[in-house]
This record gives structure tokens, C-alpha cells and sequence, in this order.
């Protein structure tokens, strides 16, 4: 007998699926889950079509913005979002990494006129293999590790 997780379809509400394995946990801190009131769903490492895993989240009643979509896109580039409208899904759209990430996370480096000017942080995306983006203000270069550390911060 084939035995797998299942989670319950939600009626109305969010479904952020195709999330690279283990990456949940990170998508819902961008998402503030911690606090959100109505009903959350999170399954990690399900096993997905052929052979491989995903994370999936479910947020009834809840849309997300164009700010939060993008942050996803950074820690899980696969991820699509699913709108789902009593029962149906109604849209589903692949996240995509922008060409310049405008205003949704902040720079490493402490130096940065962003820290100091009410200047909207901006950063070229220079490879999504490994990911690095770089602050078209002081230059400096993210990586993975560093967009981590720095993406749950901005809201
Ligand atoms: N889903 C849900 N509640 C619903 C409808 C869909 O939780 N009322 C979930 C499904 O379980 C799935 C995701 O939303 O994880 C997308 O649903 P659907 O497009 O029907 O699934 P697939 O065709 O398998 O999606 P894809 O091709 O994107 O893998
Ligand atoms: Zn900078």
C-alpha cells in the first residue's frame, strides 16, 4: 500500500507549492505565519511526481502581495502560488527571481547609504546558481546564505 502525507485542500485561500524541500520554514518566517490568526497547513519533504520531494503551505484566507511573492522567489525559486476560490484553483503563477529586487530586502553590508538615506534598497541579480545578487549602491554581493540572513527582516 502506497502511504503518503496527505493535507486537507483548503476552500478559500493560498497554496505555495513546488517549494524546494526544506525551505518551508523559511517562507513561512517571510510570510509572518508565526502570527497570522487563520488556519496554516506546512508539509515538508512530500514526495512529489516522479521521483523527487517538495514543501508545500496552505493559508486559508489570505493573498499575497507582489513584495512577499518576490522574497519567495529568493529562498525557493520553484514555488508556484495557487489561488484557490471555493475549492478551485483559480491562478497559479510560477514565482520568478527579478532581474532588480527593488525594496524588499536589506543590505549586509552596515556601511551602505541604504542604512542611512530613505533610499529603497536595490539589487541586481548576477546568477540564480549559485544565488548571488549584488547592492547596486556599495556593490557589495549576497549570497544565499546572506539573503537568509536578511530576508525575514523587511515587511
Ligand atoms: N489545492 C488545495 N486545495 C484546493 C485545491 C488545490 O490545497 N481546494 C492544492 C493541491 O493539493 C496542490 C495545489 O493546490 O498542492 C495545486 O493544485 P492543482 O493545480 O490542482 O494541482 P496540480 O495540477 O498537481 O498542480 P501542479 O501542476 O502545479 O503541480
Ligand atoms: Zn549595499
Amino acid at each position: 500500500m502506497k502511504r503518503e502525507l496527505k493535507i486537507s485542500a483548503i476552500k478559500n485561500g493560498t497554496v505555495i507549492d513546488h517549494i524546494t524541500p526544506g525551505k518551508a520554514f523559511e517562507v513561512a518566517r517571510i510570510l509572518g505565519l508565526e502570527d497570522f490568526s487563520a488556519p496554516v497547513s506546512i508539509a515538508v519533504n512530500v514526495s512529489s511526481g516522479k521521483s523527487g520531494t517538495k514543501d508545500i503551505i496552505k493559508i486559508e484566507n489570505r493573498e499575497l502581495s507582489k513584495n512577499e511573492v518576490d522574497r519567495i522567489s529568493l529562498v525557493a525559486p520553484n514555488a508556484t502560488v495557487n489561488i484557490v476560490k471555493n475549492y478551485e484553483v483559480i491562478d497559479k503563477k510560477k514565482v520568478e527571481i527579478p532581474s532588480e529586487i527593488v525594496g524588499i530586502l536589506p543590505c549586509s553590508n552596515a556601511n551602505c547609504v541604504t542604512h542611512f538615506e530613505p533610499v529603497k534598497t536595490k539589487f541586481l541579480l548576477e546568477s540564480i546558481t549559485p544565488l548571488r545578487i549584488r547592492c547596486f549602491y556599495c556593490e557589495r554581493v549576497l549570497t544565499e546564505d546572506d539573503i537568509k540572513r536578511e530576508i525575514a527582516r523587511e515587511d
